[in-house]
């Protein structure tokens, strides 16, 4: 009986422990499981559209503390946390907390723009022999791919992690006006050297025009007051002057003696106020920069700082330009994130792109993409502080 009884805990004893350890086992795989799920981009419901679609919200992260937040609705870069030159990490962009807040319009706060970034004149221009008409959404101008651009598209995601995000669109023959099938990716890859990678990607099935960029407006005292005090450098020695409408005039001006010359580090407020006739146009800088590449490859072409702060945002580019796009248009009317009313020069964009107007104007780097062609840009922003 003795005997009988010692053998029967055994058994049990047994049965518990190997029932533990496939309990351990599961729990184990369930946490490894949830953590694949977590990291499939740490996605979170960012809202929902008009339709009733939901809009997702995906985060990027490294071991340093830069931390990206990006929704699928318009590829908008919603939030950017990066640390100051005392470790304090804070958001450095232009956005809004909700989804509802990007319905309402708002100047292109951290979004894709697409299919032209920029300007194109009268919101026409013709190819192979035939004329296209755009929305004629700025001044009697096209602007930034009319009145429903890739900024107002809900984007299909194809791939999520820690760091990385690739987002897809298929952007129909003739929407906004445009001819051709486009077949669009986009991808952000945040890096282990504090640097946010964008790939943009694009086929057609007819020949069309394409700019893409990203329209993030850059804060790096996080929100506490505008951006005058920021200093620019920009690796330029010509800029595109624009008449009236902000259309280029078809010249490129050398920056030398002019307030355009940014080849050393220079405040963005130093100048900006001086009586100077583009500066009057634009009232302020929204000008196309063209970049003196080396290469023709990725090569870093300008930087952002903040003295206080001592952020630094270094970007490289494929682009041939940059519209350096320093807030002008803000009033105050859009208030962000943590309750900051964006005001008069709160944001500054570093839009890397083609220069505007290029399907009208036979001089500047063509943008026509064909069927048997691919579109393929990059632009890095480096994060760092001094
Ligand atoms: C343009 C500005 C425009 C702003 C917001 C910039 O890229 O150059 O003229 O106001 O975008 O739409």
């Amino acid at each position: 009986m003795k005997k009988i009884t010692v053998m029967l805990s055994l058994v049990l004893i047994t049965a518990l422990i190997s029932c533990d350890k496939t309990k351990s086992k599961s729990d184990s795989e369930t946490t490894k499981d949830s953590s694949k799920v977590e990291s499939a981009g740490n996605k979170t419901v960012f809202g929902k559209l008009p339709d009733g679609t939901e809009a997702d919200l995906y985060t990027l992260k490294n071991k340093n503390g830069i931390e990206v937040k990006i929704t699928n609705y318009g590829g908008i870069i919603v939030s950017l946390k990066t640390p100051d030159k005392s470790g304090k990490s804070e958001d450095i962009v232009l956005g809004f907390d909700s989804l509802s807040s990007y319905l309402q319009d708002p100047p292109y706060f951290g979004a894709i723009v697409g299919r032209y970034g920029n300007r194109i004149a009268k919101g026409k221009f013709t190819l192979d022999g035939k004329t296209y008409t755009l929305a004629q959404n700025n001044l009697g101008n096209h602007l930034h791919g009319g009145l429903k651009g890739f900024d107002k598209v809900l984007w299909t995601v194809e791939e999520a992690s820690d760091s990385t995000l690739k987002l897809s669109y298929l952007s129909k023959d003739l929407e906004e006006g445009y001819p051709g099938n486009l077949k669009v990716n986009v991808i952000y890859t945040l890096s282990e050297d504090n640097a946010l990678k964008i790939d943009y990607e694009a086929t057609t099935d007819k020949a069309t025009v394409v700019n893409l960029t990203n329209h993030t407006y850059f804060n790096l005292t996080a929100g506490k007051r505008d951006i005058l005090d920021h200093e620019l450098q920009l690796q330029s020695t010509q800029f595109v002057p624009v008449d009236k409408t902000l259309i280029p005039t078809g010249e490129l001006k050398s920056v030398k003696g002019t307030p355009f010359d940014f080849s050393k580090f220079t405040k963005i407020g130093a100048r900006i106020n001086e009586k100077d006739e583009q500066l009057k146009l634009g009232n302020g800088y929204d000008h196309c920069w063209v970049l003196d590449h080396k290469s023709g490859g990725l090569e870093t072409l300008g930087a952002l700082y903040e003295p206080e702060s001592g952020r630094v945002v270094e970007f490289a580019t494929t682009e041939p330009a940059v519209q350096f796009y320093s807030g002008n248009f803000l009033d105050g009317k859009f208030t962000g994130k943590a309750g900051v009313k964006y005001q008069f020069r709160y944001g500054a964009c570093l839009e890397t792109e083609h220069y505007p107007d290029s399907p009208n104007q036979p001089k500047f780097p063509t943008t026509v993409l064909k069927p048997n062609e691919v579109y393929k840009t990059s632009t890095v922003y480096k994060f760092s502080t001094k």
